[in-house]
């Protein structure tokens, strides 16, 4: 009987040491990824960090995610610290698509695979696999919306728009708004659709850094130089890239006096908790949904693959080339949204909870 409880003992024992050697040896050894974020202004991207962050410790590796505050150069140097902290592989939402090829350029020699996440990275070969949401499917969607809801094929009278993107250092720009544009290029070039600003051009349409308060001084600008207003000159639409934006011309649009009755179509991309409030309360019309908790999943198994040696899972190899060559990517599908579907898409899939929607 001793001798029976000894062994328990001993198995036993044995166990919790095994259990603690592991246990130490794992927290010592897992593998340190770094993510790096543009700012923790946007919603879109405290949604992304948190996600990523849980998703990777889930799978065991220690996670450095670090926010900019969309200064480029703060960017650049949390990036270099990562390196320094031996991060095995990089995840990066570039501020400035086109301005970390000298850090990047450290990271490819020290063998450290760089993966783009949601906005590509220009001209540097450290970049090696590109996670994102058809981009251009998103600004189809706005594209289409207007068309259709618009009526633009048979319109009698003019139909009056503007138009906003996001910046134009971000790559993304470079297919949400052609992708509404290819649309709505047609009817402009007809006279069926009209932007009485003439501000036609990506560049001239612009948001620095995706930021409201920049779209909310144009359009108050675009509605004193034109009158646009409820009474007065018409202005049937607006076509916004995302919600951050949306959100600007919205602020216009109220202090100019349009209300739920007469609102312009506004379009957007994020559903943003703000804007799907002023989606609710007849202040933009859609939205697209990206529900970054894909996008994380999709980047955890790419970081996993590249770890462990084997194939990250890509879907995509011939549309985003970065100026090094055709990053493989892969194309996460983008949901059209209104208050039609934001229930099921928002609510029911514990996206957001109901009280965060309240208005
Ligand atoms: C993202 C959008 C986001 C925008 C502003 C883009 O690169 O794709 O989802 O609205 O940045 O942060």
């Amino acid at each position: 009987m001793k001798r029976k409880i000894g062994i328990v003992l001993m198995v036993f024992m044995t166990g919790i040491g095994a259990l603690f050697a592991g246990g130490t040896k794992e927290t010592s050894e897992a593998p340190r990824i770094g993510v790096s974020m543009p700012t923790k202004d946007l919603q879109r991207w405290t949604q992304d960090g948190d996600n990523i962050k849980m998703l990777l410790e889930k799978s065991g590796y220690k996670v450095d995610l670090q926010y900019a505050n969309n200064d480029i150069a703060v960017q650049a140097s949390q990036i270099e610290n990562m390196l320094t902290k031996n991060c095995k592989v990089i995840v990066i939402v570039a501020i400035d698509g086109s301005s970390l090829t000298e850090v990047l350029k450290t990271a490819k020699e020290n063998g450290v695979p760089v993966i783009a996440y949601d906005r590509l990275i220009m001209n540097s070969d450290a970049v090696r696999y590109y996670a994102t949401f058809d981009n251009y499917k998103v600004g189809q969607f706005q594209g289409a919306y207007l068309r259709d809801t618009l009526k633009l094929d048979t319109a009698k009278e003019p139909v009056y728009i503007e138009l906003f993107t996001g910046p134009t250092d971000d790559n993304n720009v470079n297919f949400f708004f052609p992708g509404a544009m290819d649309i709505l290029n047609p009817y402009i070039k007809k006279g069926v659709l009209v932007v009485r600003s003439g501000q036609t051009e990506k560049a001239q349409v612009a948001t620095p850094n995706w930021s409201t308060e920049e779209a909310q001084k144009r359009m108050e600008n675009l509605i004193s130089a034109y009158g646009y207003g409820p009474t007065g000159t018409k202005l049937h639409a607006v076509l916004s890239s995302n919600d951050s934006v949306a959100q600007g011309i919205t602020n216009a649009l109220v202090a100019a006096g349009y209300t739920k009755e007469n609102f312009p179509l506004l379009t957007g991309q994020d559903c943003d908790i703000t804007s799907v409030k002023n989606m609710l309360k007849g202040r933009q019309s859609m939205s697209v949904f990206k529900d970054t908790r894909t996008l994380a999943g999709k980047v955890s198994e790419m970081i996993d693959a590249l770890i462990k040696g084997s194939e990250p899972p890509i879907n995509d190899t011939k549309t985003y080339n970065n100026g090094t060559g055709v990053i493989p990517s892969f194309l996460c599908e983008p949901v059209f949204a209104t208050i039609d579907n934001y229930k099921k898409l928002l609510v029911e899939s514990g996206y957001y909870t109901e009280a965060q929607l309240k208005n």
